[in-house]
């Protein structure tokens, strides 16, 4: 690698949106060497797995369901939460996969998404101004002097959130949970008596029908293990360089270097300045990684950063995020699809439909449009079906919890109903009934493109 690399070079680059206000830059030194002698939260050969299943998608052949909370707390810290967003990912799964007859990779924004970009260094209520809220794994979100004070054993509290909530996952993934026998037992009870309800009704029966008939045949869950697990991955954007450098181990069978806080690591927005810490980080470490693409980034510079991080252009190393918003994406995707197409770029593009459609409702409450967000993800699969590329993806801020956060959807929330069950601790997400009506809208959009798959093979 050229110019020479280590988990460390990315220190003397400027890096944006991390804190440097640590009252006691000793201590946390200290928290990092501890998180250095750590074990790993996840083993390489699994990211390299990821990796190979993200060069299914780059080829068409699959499809990438990611999600989760915009930010995980330590307060909200809880078995229920973690089981509701597991098994609302899994619903979804089961509506992409039936409709699109493609395998859906399943990445949770879980275990390990604690830190947040701000606008703003800092916050002003009345006559007193404070450090932002960073996330858990930085700072508390009370507005009081010593909350906002970042905080080293926070990492330590982090880490250890992160490996209880990947052990949970890793049970439910492999235990019994994650059967297909299981189907009708996922739905959240709130979204049951609703209309996405009754269309997963109608669809699990369909399902289980189709198990019924495969087990006549013979093909059971004691014959095909995959029907009775899934395989499911941890990612988070990697915003806060100390921790994850302390995450950061050579491993020992490729002699590669790998991040091991999650399988799957992004760079966001504010953060991928092709000459910045993150970047720099990034390109070192052999996850594979996303980036976000939002609607300033002209076509020469994704491709420079394309360059830097994905210099051997291996399909399933770059996931790319677009994030333009319902009404700009017409307007950048489809040169950067163009740029990414004539440089024979091996790159994931999915699209994130939330941080584009962001907005403050009257009530003072920051919110999403739901209809922007299904109107941005139709013209994502659109846009890249004139392009000739594959809509590879959704990346989503959701929650299992009956939350009302976003404007819309079936129940038609109104900007009255956000003050009753606002809980993020940061952007809004879209509750269990928004989440499956967007996977039943993009299933649409899947099915449609299988059919005309099918139809250039028959003639
Ligand atoms: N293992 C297969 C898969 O992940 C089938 C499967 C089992 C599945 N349980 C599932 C698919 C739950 C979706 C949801 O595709
Ligand atoms: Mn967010």
């Amino acid at each position: 690698m050229s110019p020479s690399w280590s988990p460390s070079t990315w220190r003397s680059l400027p890096g944006k949106h991390m804190p440097e206000d640590y009252p006691d830059a000793q201590s946390l030194a200290s928290v990092e060497q501890t998180l250095r002698g750590m074990p790993p939260l996840v083993f390489a050969g699994e990211a390299r797995r990821l990796k190979s299943l993200l060069a299914d998608v780059e080829a068409g052949r699959a499809f990438l369901l990611q999600g989760g909370d915009c930010a995980e707390s330590f307060k909200e810290f809880h078995a229920d939460n973690i089981r509701d967003t597991f098994r609302l990912i899994l619903q979804m799964a089961v509506v992409l996969t039936f409709a699109g007859g493609k395998p859906v990779v399943k990445v949770g924004r879980m275990a390990g998404q604690f830190a947040k970009p701000r606008s703003s260094a800092t916050e002003t209520v009345g006559d007193v101004t404070l450090p932002s809220y960073r996330g858990d794994i930085i700072n508390g979100m009370d507005f009081d002097a010593a909350s906002r004070t970042p905080d080293p054993q926070r990492l330590l509290q982090a880490y250890g959130q992160s490996a209880s909530t990947l052990n949970l996952l890793r049970a439910f993934a492999g235990g019994g949970y994650a059967d297909l026998h299981n189907i009708h037992r996922w739905t959240l009870g709130f979204v049951d008596d609703s209309p996405q309800g009754a269309r997963y009704r109608a669809l699990s029966e369909k399902i289980s029908e189709a198990l019924a008939f495969m087990a006549a045949i013979g093909v059971t869950p004691e014959s095909h293990p995959d029907l009775h697990r899934v395989e499911f991955f941890t990612s988070h954007e990697a915003l806060l360089l100390g921790f994850e450098e302390a995450m950061t181990r050579v491993d020992s069978t490729s002699g590669d270097w790998y991040d091991t806080s999650a399988h799957l690591l992004w760079i966001g927005e504010r953060t991928r300045q092709p000459d910045g810490a993150h970047v720099e980080f990034f390109r070192g470490i052999r996850n594979p990684i996303g980036m976000k693409v939002g609607p300033t980034l002209e076509a020469d510079e994704l491709l420079r950063l394309i360059e830097i991080l994905n210099p051997d252009n291996e399909p399933g190393r770059l996931t790319l995020y677009g994030r333009f918003g319902h009404d700009k994406i017409a307007g950048r995707l489809p040169g950067l699809l163009k740029a990414t197409r004539a440089a024979g770029a091996r790159v994931v593009w999915a699209i994130d439909p939330m941080h584009g459609n962001t907005l403050t409702a009257a009530t003072g409450y920051k919110t999403r449009p739901f209809d922007r967000i299904l109107s941005e993800v139709k013209s994502f699969v659109e846009i890249c079906r004139a392009e000739g590329v594959h809509p590879g993806g959704v990346h989503l801020e959701m929650t299992g919890q009956n939350v009302t956060e976003c404007l819309g959807g079936a129940r038609a929330l109104s900007e009255g109903d956000l003050a009753d069950r606002y809980h993020t601790h940061c952007d809004p997400r879209l509750n269990g009934e928004q989440a499956l009506e967007l996977a039943f809208l993009v299933a649409e959009k899947l099915k449609e493109e299988r059919l005309a798959e099918v139809l250039k093979r028959a003639v």
